[in-house]
């Protein structure tokens, strides 16, 4: 079921090949500077960056326990700023779709006064960081916010600015380092200031991404292997379909529920430690609807193994498969694809030379994820843009480093 839609009007076709060269600023990073000079004059102290990530296969697993294998992008948010002699802190967003007003200024938290979420929404993300800080208290700083991730796209627009909020925080006034913490920290930023029970996918990978490499996350251990994906004659394509339904919002922490539930009902900690003979066995005992969640999220895990491996050997025909056994698995028992999407994928598992296809991220819009040779990345393009009935936008792109200091 599906709830109204939105259709951004943008109408671009972008494709980043790779993170900015050593010589030239990215555009986010000349935006923020450029804005920091006429807000606040002169030349900021700190800049950071961070990525946003695009997810190979392993969905809705993170919250499951259970294993994903997400690529940091060369899409990032960067933060420029300098500290300020008082207790205020200043924030100013340059990014595309945030709501007004795009100025914020409040006083740095302390233990009586703390910082609560509220409007614009966009300041939730840093001031949810701000306030659960590892390292406080957090001095008064100005600081801008310029990104090339597109806000909702499903790319992780929200970890991105989480994560360089803290690499921020972190050139005022150090912490321990612990990159875990770093991201479990802006993950409790995200379950409590915007109100989102993510999983820790998304902010793991912007901290810890790896130039010319996948992460196989165990979700559970938070441990990550890389997996290599330098083959020049492989290419990954993100298509955004550039349409979000409403219905995102209430729909994943339905999703988070229903598992969790599901869990409890099968006597396991998590999805992640039930077989689909354990599911079977106890089917009676279910709705419909939790049978077939869990039946996602036991497959997905399996999948998510299975196609780490697969890229290990060079078996991408394999990967591929997996990648559309997923989306199907998606679509029809996890219920989070739409037909916008559905219909991204179809028509690239058209095109020779694509190896495979499916949605990424949340679901119920944003981006796919497709898996092809390089040499078919253009007709794959070509033939989109033909046959999909909305606007897309694409992104070629490589696996790039978490974030960092610029
Ligand atoms: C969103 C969440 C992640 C993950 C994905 C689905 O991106 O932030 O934690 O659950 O959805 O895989």
């Amino acid at each position: 079921m599906i709830g109204s839609t939105t259709r951004k009007s943008s109408s671009r076709s972008e494709v980043w090949a790779g993170r900015h060269s050593v010589h030239s600023m990215s555009a986010p990073e000349e935006k923020a500077r450029r804005v920091f000079s006429e807000k606040f004059g002169g030349d900021p102290e700190i800049a950071v960056f961070s990525p946003g990530r695009v997810n190979l296969i392993g969905e809705h697993t993170d919250y499951n326990a259970g294993y994903v294998l997400p690529m940091a992008l060369p899409l990032i948010t960067v933060i420029v700023g300098s500290r300020r002699d008082d207790e205020k802190i200043c924030l100013v967003t340059t990014a595309e779709g945030a709501d007004e007003p795009h100025k914020v200024e409040f006083v740095a938290p302390s233990r009586d006064s703390p910082l609560v979420p509220g409007t614009p929404k966009w300041a939730n993300y840093p001031k949810g960081v701000i306030q659960h800080y590892r390292a406080g208290p957090v001095p008064g700083f100005n600081a801008v916010i310029a990104t090339s991730v597109p806000l909702g796209g499903g790319l992780s627009s929200s970890a991105s600015l989480e994560v360089a909020t803290y690499t921020f925080l972190q050139q005022l006034c150090p912490d321990d380092g612990d990159v875990v913490q770093k991201a479990l920290t802006c993950q409790k930023a995200e379950h409590t200031f915007p109100g989102v029970p993510c999983g820790i996918m998304d902010q793991f990978i912007s901290v810890m991404g790896r130039e010319g490499y996948a992460l196989l996350i165990d979700c559970r251990s938070l441990e990550a292997t890389p997996f290599p994906l330098t083959d020049p004659e492989l290419s990954v394509l993100i298509t955004n379909s550039n349409v979000r339904h409403e219905l995102t919002g209430s729909e994943y922490p339905t999703r988070r529920k229903q598992c969790e539930e599901t869990a409890r009902a099968l006597n396991k900690e998590a999805l992640r430690d039930a077989s689909m003979e354990e599911l079977e066995a106890k089917k009676e005992n279910l709705s419909e609807v939790c049978y077939k969640r869990a039946r996602h999220v036991i497959t997905e895990i399996e999948r998510t193994a299975k196609a780490a491996h697969a890229l290990k050997k060079g078996d991408y025909k394999l990967f591929g498969k997996l990648m559309v056994e997923s989306h199907n698995s998606l679509r029809d028992d996890y219920e989070v694809s739409c037909p916008e999407l559905d219909e991204l994928v179809t028509i690239a598992l058209e095109v020779p030379g694509v190896y495979g296809s499916r949605m990424t991220g949340g679901g119920f819009g944003g981006c796919t994820v497709t898996l092809l040779e390089t040499s078919a990345s253009e007709q794959a393009k070509q033939r989109i843009q033909e046959k999909f009935q909305g606007t897309p936008t694409f992104y070629v792109t490589k696996p790039s480093a978490g974030c960092g200091v610029l």
